[in-house]
């Protein structure tokens, strides 16, 4: 049987990719910068000058546009101004019909998005869970998962490898103790055969979660195919 295919929007190194390699989808993956590291067929270019008949010819899309728009960082002083992407991309995958899901972060303009977090998949390091919020809009319905917040708390940010209090809601910015911060990143985010550098571990989406996700969009393909 062939797999279904993917398109990932805006992959970086292919953390989102890995995820839905793992629930069964052949995935190419499309950025504006070299991704060596991409687990998969890549084209590098920009997502906007795609052509539809290009992403039609794939089952199922995943988008990832840059979220430094709608971090809380944007309001930093000397901040670069970042254009949102996800508006324009949200358009083309309307205009391209295909089953989606576009990711971003918390405060990010997506349509009635559910929220995943290291914590309803068990992830986590060193005695400390992994909080890492990601919001997910999709083109189909979405089962909602609840966050169990308990341990002490892992946080990977910008290179860095925080550890965060439970009881000060997973805030503040000590770093991780310990020489081996990519070890423990990679650990805490499911990434343990993966070589990838900080920034790469830094920007991506645990592979947990896109398999979860992957295995959501089979389920809604062979809805759509019996039906
Ligand atoms: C948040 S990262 C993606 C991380 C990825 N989903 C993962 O889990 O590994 C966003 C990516 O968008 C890429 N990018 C930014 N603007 C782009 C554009 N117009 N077309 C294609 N890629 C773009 C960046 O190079 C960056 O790799």
């Amino acid at each position: 049987m062939t797999k279904p295919r993917l398109l990932d929007l805006y992959c970086g190194a292919g953390l989102a990719a890995q995820g839905y390699i793992d629930a069964g989808f052949d995935v190419t993956g499309i950025d504006i910068e070299p991704q060596p590291r991409f687990p998969g067929p890549f084209i590098q270019m920009d997502v906007l000058k795609l052509d539809l008949r290009f992403i039609r010819s794939f089952d199922a899309i995943h988008a990832s546009p840059p979220c430094q728009a709608h971090t809380a960082l944007r309001s930093a002083p000397g901040a670069k101004a970042h254009p949102s992407l996800i508006s324009p991309t949200r358009e083309l995958l309307r205009a391209a019909g295909v089953p989606y899901v576009i990711e971003n972060v918390p405060g990010a303009p997506l349509l009635e998005p559910v929220v995943l977090c290291g914590s309803m998949f068990g992830l986590g390091a060193d005695g400390h869970q992994l909080r890492r919020h990601r919001l997910f809009e999709a083109s189909f319905a979405l089962p909602k998962l609840r966050c169990a917040h308990r341990q002490p708390v892992i946080g990977i940010y910008g290179g860095h490898v925080r550890n965060r209090a439970a009881k000060h809601g997973g805030r503040g910015t000590a770093d991780f103790p310990g020489a081996n911060k990519k070890g423990l990143a990679l650990d805490a985010m499911g990434l343990t055969d993966r070589e990838l550098t900080m920034d790469e571990i830094s920007q991506g989406i645990p592979p947990a979660f896109t398999k979860w996700l992957g295995e959501q969009l089979l389920a809604h393909l062979a809805g759509r195919a019996a039906a």
